[in-house]
């Protein structure tokens, strides 16, 4: 790559990047622990969505991943409904550009300057894991970008947790206030899920707002599948604690302790019955812009032959 051009992508990055605050890593251990926690989510709501969205991915959609990262849904997703196409959207290229089903694509935007699709675009439009990406003044505008570019009569979901354990120990409550404390001088917020709810609740653009929750227990007291969660959030608590954009004040401080903090929080989780809250949150576009469009049609075509009958006259 020549010099200038080196410069020209610097520069696009940099604009591309302007106003993204994703605090997690972005790099190939990410990828891991993000295809991890993809499986392990599966395990635990045995699909990999709730809305009622099956038979219409069997049939043909158009689906909207947003904040896709590697792509681990998207192309999970793309495999098993071949006759929808999928589109992942992320800031950042760590989706597969070459490797993929043709029926899979991917786009690089940051979506907080809104989605580049048009109007009624996907009849699916699902966003998971993006605690760590929003302040929680965005969520507003991003559920509202999400609503215009689907379809009416189609359906949007959002995944999230709260970063909230049940009957959690002392450890586990340190380990929770540590990361909060950091993040919260972040603007990011670690209880979401009321607001997400609320927001929802108050679009009069969809109907039949659902929300659905998964509890599990933690560690081997929650046998396998316990194990294997309590594995994914130690994984995902390490990048936070590894994170160059967090713990700026204290870096070399929180890098020789932290390794302590987590153990100590995965020790208590075996031992104390330990509880953490997966949520999903689905609703349906309502047919209401569509019928004003057939409505102004309707009196467009009363208008004009009211004119032939006045001309006639
Ligand atoms: C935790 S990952 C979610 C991964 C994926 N949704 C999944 O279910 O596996 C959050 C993703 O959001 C992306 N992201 C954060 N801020 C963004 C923004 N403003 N615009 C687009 N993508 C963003 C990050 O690059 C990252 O890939």
């Amino acid at each position: 790559m020549g010099f200038i051009s080196m410069i020209k992508k610097k520069q696009n990055q940099r604009r591309l990047f302007k106003g993204v605050h994703y605090v997690l890593p972005v790099n190939s251990d990410e990828i891991d622990r993000t295809h991890q926690q993809h499986y392990v989510y599966r395990e635990i709501w045995k699909k990999d969505f709730s809305a009622p969205v099956e038979d219409l991915l069997i049939k043909g959609a158009r689906v909207l991943d947003i904040g896709c990262g590697p792509g681990t849904w998207t192309l999970e997703l793309g495999t098993k409904y071949s006759n929808s196409k999928f589109k992942g959207i992320d800031a950042y290229r760590w989706y597969p550009t070459t490797i993929k089903p043709t029926n899979v694509s991917f786009d690089q935007a940051n979506v907080l300057d809104g989605l580049p699709y048009e109007d009624d675009e996907f009849e699916y439009v699902i966003m998971r894991f993006m605690m760590f990406s929003f302040l929680l003044k965005e969520w507003k505008p991003i559920i509202k970008e999400m609503i215009r570019v689907c379809k009416p009569n189609g359906w949007i979901e959002i995944m999230e947790d709260d970063l909230v354990f049940l009957e959690g120990g002392p450890k586990t409550e340190m380990l929770i206030k540590t990361i909060t404390k950091e993040l919260k001088k972040k603007g990011v917020e670690t209880i979401i899920t009321p607001y997400i709810f609320t927001l929802l609740n108050s679009n009069s653009e969809i109907t039949n707002v659902t929300s659905k929750k998964k509890v599990s227990q933690l560690g081997s007291l929650g046998n396998k599948q316990g194990e294997l969660f309590l594995d994914s959030l130690k994984w995902g608590a390490k990048s936070l604690f590894e994170s160059e954009r967090l713990f700026k004040n204290d870096r070399n401080g929180i890098l020789t302790i932290y390794n302590e903090i987590i153990d100590d929080f995965v020790n208590e989780c075996n031992e104390h019955p330990t509880y953490f809250v997966s949520r999903r949150f689905y609703a349906r576009k309502t047919l209401r812009v569509e019928n004003t469009t057939t409505w102004r049609k309707f009196f467009r075509i009363k208008r004009f032959l009211k004119g032939i009958q006045g001309h006639r006259r």
